[in-house]
């Protein structure tokens, strides 16, 4: 049985659907790392030790989970934590391509990977990152879409003092 699975991502913020998919997936496994990538195809708008910070705060209450970063390639990351499982959410069939680019490379990259896939709950599936910053920048209200310790960081970087 495996009891370790990594779930890595941008988190950049982290939403309500991601805390959604590690609950879920923390009734299967006795440990889980969620490892916040410092490198991905995307510019991060918060800075790794916000987004680390931000995932911490989320998770708390969740006691099998450990939150991390990581730089460089998620499969070197991944041998030196020993494990092999990653999850990862799909919310819709556009999710596909990319996740399946992802997974197939991973596997070229380090034999023994394995991914498993898990879907948010409906409400969460129109909700994404990119998403949540916008509404938040153009002063829209995000409480439904973010965990609560999440607000704060937004209005920090989004509600200017007059
Ligand atoms: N609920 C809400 N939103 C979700 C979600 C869920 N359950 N699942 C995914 N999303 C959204 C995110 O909000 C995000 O939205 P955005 O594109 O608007 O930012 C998007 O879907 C995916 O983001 P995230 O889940 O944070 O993951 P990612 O696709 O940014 O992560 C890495 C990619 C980090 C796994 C990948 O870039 C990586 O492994 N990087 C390390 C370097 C490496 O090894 N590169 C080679 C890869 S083969």
């Amino acid at each position: 049985m495996k009891t370790l699975v990594i779930y890595p991502g941008t988190f950049d913020p982290v939403t309500r659907g991601h805390v959604d998919l590690i609950r879920r997936c923390c009734e299967h496994f006795s440990k889980m790392i969620v490892a916040v990538a410092e490198h991905t195809h995307k510019k991060a708008f918060f800075s790794l030790p916000e987004r680390v910070q931000m995932m911490k705060e989320a998770t708390q209450v969740l006691p099998r989970v450990e939150v991390d970063s990581f730089s460089g390639l998620l499969v070197d990351y991944m041998r030196s934590r020993r494990v092999n499982v990653a999850l990862r959410g799909l919310r819709a069939v556009s999710d596909f391509e990319y996740e399946f680019q992802l997974a197939q490379m991973n596997r070229k990259l380090y034999r023994e990977f394995e991914i498993i896939y898990m879907m948010p709950d409906e409400k969460y599936t129109y909700i994404s990152s990119s998403l949540v910053k916008e509404v938040a920048a153009l002063g829209g209200d995000v409480s439904e879409f973010v965990p609560e310790e999440i607000r704060p960081f937004l209005m920090a970087k989004f509600v200017k003092a007059d």
